[in-house]
């Protein structure tokens, strides 16, 4: 590993731990809550907080790079080196609601391109980590993607966009399809860590429409790296905007892409 890949890891680890600690302390209290795009997109005091901790740190730590955070509060630096695209709480509607899956999600690119990704569960103490030719990891032990063939026997995951009750392109032709045909299908509220789940083998796919940089930034990396298959929804390589996002064992790619395309022409 480059000397300074090493040093940006242990200050994301750092980092997402940090604000993992924030999330902690403050889950099931009393916060504000108040909506950003639609009634159902909410935003908590502990976004902000936890937003508001990473990027001052990195202003401290890493003045020289460009961070895009999800509330708002990073800096483009035209010709950085570095990048981070940070979710400071993804799962912000499972956090409202005391319901225990959100993370912190931290994704660092290098000349444009991903170089690492760390994704922190608080309540699991679950730490998972990856880097570009490097492998996945949880809590330092290396994860692999599951070895299940068959669509039939997986269980998949995938979420629904906050525009759902006003848009028509909302994915439940497609989660009525795989609920069909898989053995289950899990709507867990945490985009990053779905991802994660993928990548150690809870999951054996997911996927969804509409997402945004931030919410996949890492957890794609971390799938890639234990063995899995990151593609948009025909199969390229357009995955990172979020827009539309396939995250596999592999195994089943192909088939979840297909049954996909045929719930999407109806
Ligand atoms: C959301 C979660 C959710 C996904 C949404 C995301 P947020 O992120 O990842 O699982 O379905 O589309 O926007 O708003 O909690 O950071
Ligand atoms: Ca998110
Ligand atoms: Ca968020």
């Amino acid at each position: 590993m480059a000397r300074e890949t090493g040093v940006v890891l242990a200050l994301a680890t750092r980092l997402a731990r940090e604000a993992g600690a924030i999330q902690k302390s403050r889950y099931e209290t009393d916060f504000a809550t108040s909506t950003k795009s639609q009634p159902v997109d909410l935003v908590t005091e502990v976004d902000h907080a936890c937003e508001a901790h990473l990027v001052a740190a990195l202003a401290r730590e890493r003045p020289a790079d460009a961070v895009l955070a999800e509330e708002g509060g990073g800096h483009d630096r035209t010709g950085a080196l570095w990048r981070w695209v940070i979710d400071p709480l993804d799962g912000t509607t499972n956090y409202a609601h005391g319901y225990p899956r959100f993370a912190v999600s931290i994704g660092v690119e290098c000349k444009g391109e991903p170089a690492l990704g760390v994704v922190y569960d608080p309540l699991l103490d679950e730490l998972y980590h990856a880097l570009a030719g490097g492998g996945a990891f949880r809590n330092g032990r290396a994860i692999r993607v599951s070895a299940e063939a068959t669509l039939g026997r997986s269980l998949l995951a995938t979420g629904f966009a906050y525009d759902k009750a006003v848009n028509d392109d909302d994915n439940v032709a497609e989660f009525r399809a795989a609920l069909k045909t898989a053995r289950e299908v899990r709507r867990d509220g945490s985009a990053a860590l779905d991802l994660c789940y993928v990548a150690s083998g809870r999951f054996e796919g997911y996927w969804e429409f509409q997402l945004k940089a931030w919410d996949v930034a890492a957890g794609a990396l971390i799938v890639a790296e234990a063995g899995g298959r990151v593609s948009d929804a025909r199969g390229g390589g357009d995955f990172r905007s979020g827009r539309q996002i396939v995250a596999t064992n592999g195994r089943i790619h192909d088939a979840l892409l297909d049954l996909l395309a045929r719930a999407r022409q109806g």
